[in-house]
């Protein structure tokens, strides 16, 4: 019963309401243009930072410049940006309602053989009687990303990570394997 009642639920949750408008496709290629930046630019920063002072000193780029990344990118396009995922380093990228249901309906698209790389949704959202678009792409756990996120993370690392993240659920993920979601949010009236 309770594994026909999850797939069930969320079918339910991500089905769109009766009439919803479909996300207009211009928004939907900025967001995908503006994900593919920002992983580009995260990836380029991680490398450098790591080559220059080592993993441990470079935690701070996947913590205080990426979230500084969004906000520029949000300060410039009008889009709302964060990441989240199932499991978080940092409690505030915890997911919303709607996003864990999106999270997970990645894992199982995963599952059947997608190639997480090109996995996204888009949505039109009803919040407070206005409407959003609300588009989330997967995250793949790059090689770079073991460094910090893998099952094998050197112990000065884990404890650089550990002093700061005392919560830590974010690591012991696999190569190519979804490590969370990029989230954009835009008001379209
Ligand atoms: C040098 C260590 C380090 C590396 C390498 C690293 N991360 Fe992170 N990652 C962190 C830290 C620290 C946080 C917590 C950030 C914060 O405070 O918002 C984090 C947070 C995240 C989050 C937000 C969700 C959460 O767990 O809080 C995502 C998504 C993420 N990382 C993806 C990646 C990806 C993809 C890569 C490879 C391109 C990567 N990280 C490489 C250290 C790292």
């Amino acid at each position: 019963m309770r594994r026909l009642a999850l797939p069930l639920l969320i079918a339910v949750l991500l089905a769109p309401a009766a009439g919803a408008a479909e996300p207009p496709a211009g928004l939907v290629e900025e967001a995908r243009g503006l994900a593919r930046t920002y992983v580009t630019e995260l990836k380029g920063a991680l490398l450098a930072a790591i080559e220059d002072d080592g993993a441990p000193h470079a935690i701070g780029v996947c913590g205080a410049e990426a979230p500084g990344n969004a906000t520029a990118i949000s300060n410039e396009s009008g889009w709302a940006v964060g990441r989240t995922a199932l499991r978080v380093r940092n409690p505030r990228n915890a997911p919303s309602p709607e996003e864990r249901a999106v999270l997970m309906r990645f894992l199982e698209r995963v599952a059947a053989g997608e190639d997480p790389t090109k996995i996204e949704y888009a949505a039109v959202v009803d919040t407070g009687g206005r409407k959003y678009l609300h588009y989330m792409k997967a995250i793949p756990t790059g090689r770079i990303c073991l460094t910090c996120h893998g099952s094998q993370v050197d112990p000065q690392t884990m404890n650089a990570i550990r002093a700061r993240y005392p919560a830590d659920a974010a690591t012991g993920f696999a190569l190519g394997e979804p490590r969370g979601a990029f989230t954009f949010v835009r008001p379209l009236d």
